[in-house]
């Protein structure tokens, strides 16, 4: 045991008591056990490449061209999206795919090409494949987006249990037609690890790869792909955190794409920006290579503008969910309300303060003995009195759900766990016994989400928090986690998982875990009340996750490094599908000095999901407790945030529809402008909108990087014109917002009437803005209003594309006097 363990196992006794922690030293080993004694050893690993081509078919959308010892299938979709698979990998089974693999696009054919290789014209992008396995994906107009190197694999030789392992040692000989080795499986032997590396231009910046604490830019170094939980409290050095997902995001100016690679075993994403030769023509290209413990060598790759990406993103993977109107508006957690009489007291506070409060988050302490699907009677003695109560004042509840299920058959009542054992629901060991860990009710057992019975099983549970007045729910600790003083904090890698029916482990089932919880709970909700849109959102999850709900920071540490993870965490997502997120406001983890809640705080108003949370340990976040300043700026932020509540809905609409997030970097629309592509401490708020949060502590002015176009300080009307940097003010009252100018956003009128906010076109260029009206929290279909907006005479004249009436209030600002 070294130190970083001591510390995690005072972590562990300080989440659950002296004897449970002593459970979860045994557990540690037990798990350690397991997987010496059923996980195969390496051993005699042989490393393996493509060779040369020996032959190519035609196949729809493209062709299958075989090497001495592999095959590479290539695969154009309708829509553009290109699929690679080694080893006889196909798109499908994938726990990322929304359907059906798309159709092929029936136009994209394989051709010879010079040199000997082959090469896949598409309308957006064209592939080509070299004669050792190289494949570059370039631009309809010929410049090379991504090159990536032959892959290399190394097959296990291991003669152990695994039953999956490629024990037929691979003799070198090549691989015969219909692509992989005698005695290796599609998808290129599970077991095997394998790594690819490509280059990209030398000017090109990645993002993505799930929620990163550093970022938004992906700086050099590695990345590795394990949901984790960072156990307490997380700073931008640590990584992994609770949701990685395989998907990058490389902008460069030859163009953006996106790659995923669809495979959900333990890996590693090293990326080294490159580097231009500056007068020499030398550049440096950049690197990424990708090295997984096993699974299938499959990718897609996703090329064209920014908002092309995300829209051929979620076509595949899924458009993501609607959140209720509810979830946009303000709402506030708390680990530790204590009582019904607490959850009053504060909620009365916002109302006697005249701030405005959508929802109420209930944390662990408020089932009975911190087992999920319970509530503490003695504590809460009329959950359903007090959520009718709260919501006839327009507050909702919302309530945490965790997975891990107290291993405890009932004395006289059944418990969760008696209809989980009886439905045979929980996750088993290779020898055919419950796994168990430790979670926050002491010894717990772990719903195998990866097998459709069990989530049809635990989707019905939520029955019970409806029944109790829940509006929604909050998953967390999904990672999955079980506490463990040494080793990994999750379950046996040798753990066992139906994997819908294909059967495997956890090396394969961890990183979906969450996803497939989500699905669960989502598709549970959809049955139990069919009428209204789920609220749900996750701390793990997977490519995909989008399809279910959202997510949140976690445990992010409170301080000012902490508030820049959190923006860096919401652009990840967004980038990556998944466009409803924000942080717990205030930070996690510590009392926040005033300032840095109110910076946060003011953040947190721009952000999708706007929430106060904190440990039971470290305060309270109500915008009271922080003086009378701060309340004050507080409730301008809350009051803003209210009366944006009609835009933010019509961006959830058009991430919906699109893909396109609510939050995107400033680079969105110019991705070609290199110091955007740089900035990493603001944000468009959709089209219309600049945000730039104070990230430094004692600061009241800040530079605002400006992409091209005129851009109004909401506050003062003054007007900038970008490309270029600014200096504006930021006094503690409020963060800079800039509009656009043209942009119209609809906005909640004095009234509470929506109107249109229209900004003035600069001379010369026109505007205009997209408008979907609130359609209530079901499933009606949204309509779509477009809006223009020019200058006639010095006038703003705003019109409906459609030629119709325009039917709202228009206030317009950013001329003389507005
Ligand atoms: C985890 C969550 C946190 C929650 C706590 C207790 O740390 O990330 O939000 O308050 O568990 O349930």
């Amino acid at each position: 045991m070294d130190g970083r363990d001591l510390v995690r196992s005072v972590r562990v006794v300080r989440a659950v008591g002296p004897a449970q922690g002593l459970r979860s030293v045994r557990t540690a080993w037990r798990r350690r056990r397991a997987d010496a004694r059923a996980l195969p050893r390496r051993v005699s690993e042989r490393a393996r490449v493509p060779g040369a081509a020996r032959d190519a078919e035609s196949l729809p959308g493209g062709g299958l061209i075989h090497f001495a010892r592999s095959s590479l299938r290539v695969r154009v979709a309708a829509g553009g999206a290109v699929f690679c698979g080694w080893d006889g990998a196909e798109p499908e089974p994938s726990y990322a795919l929304a359907g059906p693999c798309p159709e092929a696009d029936a136009r994209a054919v394989l051709e010879p090409d010079t040199e000997g290789g082959w090469r896949i014209v598409s309308e957006r992008v064209m592939v080509t494949v070299s004669r050792h396995g190289a494949v570059e994906v370039r631009t309809p107009g010929g410049a090379v987006l991504r090159r990536e190197l032959p892959p290399r694999w190394w097959d296990r030789t291991d003669d152990r249990a695994d039953d999956r392992a490629d024990d037929s040692a691979h003799d070198g000989s090549g691989s015969p037609a219909g692509g992989h080795a005698e005695g290796r499986e599609p998808g290129g032997g599970l077991g095997s690890r394998w790594v690819q590396r490509s280059e990209v231009a030398a000017d090109a910046r990645f993002f993505g790869l799930g929620g990163r604490a550093h970022g938004p830019r992906l700086r050099d170094g590695a990345y590795r792909l394990w949901n984790t939980d960072p156990g307490g409290a997380f700073e931008p050095g640590d990584d992994p955190l609770s949701l990685t997902m395989p998907v990058q995001i490389v902008v460069a100016d030859a163009g953006t794409h996106l790659v995923f690679h669809d495979n959900s075993w333990d890996g590693r994403v090293a990326l080294r920006e490159g580097a231009e030769g500056a007068g020499s023509g030398h550049d440096r290209p950049g690197t990424c290579e990708v090295r997984m413990d096993g699974g299938p060598l499959r990718y897609w790759v996703l090329a064209g503008t920014p908002s092309r990406v995300l829209l051929g993103w979620t076509a595949l993977t899924g458009a993501p969910a609607l959140p209720p109107r509810w979830a946009l508006g303000y709402q506030h957690a708390r680990w530790g309300f204590g009582d019904e009489a607490e959850v009053r007291r504060v909620v009365a506070g916002y109302r006697e303060r005249e701030l405005p409060l959508s929802a109420v988050h209930l944390d662990i302490d408020h089932f009975d003995g911190k087992r999920v699907f319970t509530v503490d009677r003695e504590r809460f003695p009329d959950l359903p009195g007090l959520a009718g109560e709260l919501r006839a004042e327009g507050v909702r509840l919302v309530s945490i759900v965790d997975p891990a299920v107290k291993a405890e058959p009932g004395q006289e009542n059944p418990t969760v766990y008696d209809g989980g054992a009886a439905a045979d629901a929980f996750v088993r060991d290779a020898r055919g016994r419950e796994v168990r860990g430790v979670v926050w009710p002491g010894e717990s057992v772990f719903p195998d989400f990866t097998d459709a019975r069990v989530r049809k099983w635990w989707g019905g549970l939520y029955a019970e928090r409806l029944a109790q007045g829940f509006s929604g729910v909050w998953h967390d600790m999904n990672e999955p986690v079980s506490f463990a003083p040494f080793g990994e904090s999750t379950l046996p890698r040798s753990a066992r998982h139906a994997l819908e029916g294909r059967g495997g482990d956890h090396r394969e089932a961890h990183n979906v875990y969450g996803l497939a919880m989500a699905r669960a709970g989502y598709e549970g909700l959809c049955e139990l009340r069919p009428d209204e849109r789920p609220f749900l959102f996750s701390r793990s999850g997977w490519a995909g996750l989008q399809r279910y709900g959202g997510t949140w920071s976690g445990d992010v540490a409170t301080g000012w490094p902490g508030l820049r993870a959190s923006l860096s965490l919401v652009l990840g997502m967004g980038l990556c599908g998944v466009p409803y997120s924000g942080p717990d406001v205030g930070g996690f983890s510590a009392v926040p000095s005033r300032e840095l809640y109110l910076r946060w705080f003011q953040l947190g108003a721009y952000l999708p999901l706007f929430r106060t949370h904190s440990a039971i340990w470290a305060g309270r976040r109500e915008p009271w407790e922080y003086g009378p300043e701060v309340l004050a700026h507080a409730r301008t932020a809350l009051r803003e945030r209210e009366r944006l509540l009609p835009y933010f809905g019509t961006l959830g609409q058009l991430a919906r529809l699109t893909g396109a997030p609510y939050v995107r970097p400033v680079w969105w629309s110019q991705p070609r402008d290199r110091a955007l592509r740089d900035c990493e401490d603001a944000f468009l708020l959709g089209d219309a909108l600049l945000v730039a949060p104070v990230m430094e502590e004692g600061a009241t002015r800040r530079a605002v990087r400006l992409p091209r176009g005129r851009w109004y300080d909401t506050a003062t009307g003054r007007a900038y014109d970008g490309p270029g940097q600014v200096l504006v003010d930021a006094p503690l009252s409020r963060i800079p917002v800039l509009a656009r100018a043209g942009s119209v956003l609809p906005v909640a009128g004095a009234d509470g009437g929506m109107e249109l906010e229209v900004w003035a076109p600069a001379a010369g260029r026109g505007g205009g803005g997209v408008v979907v009206p609130d359609a209530g929290d079901g499933w009606q279909r949204p309509s779509v209003e477009r809006f223009t907006a020019r200058l006639v005479d010095g006038r703003v004249v705003v019109e409906r594309r459609d030629g119709g009436a325009v039917g709202y209030r228009v206030r317009v600002r950013g001329v003389e006097g507005g």
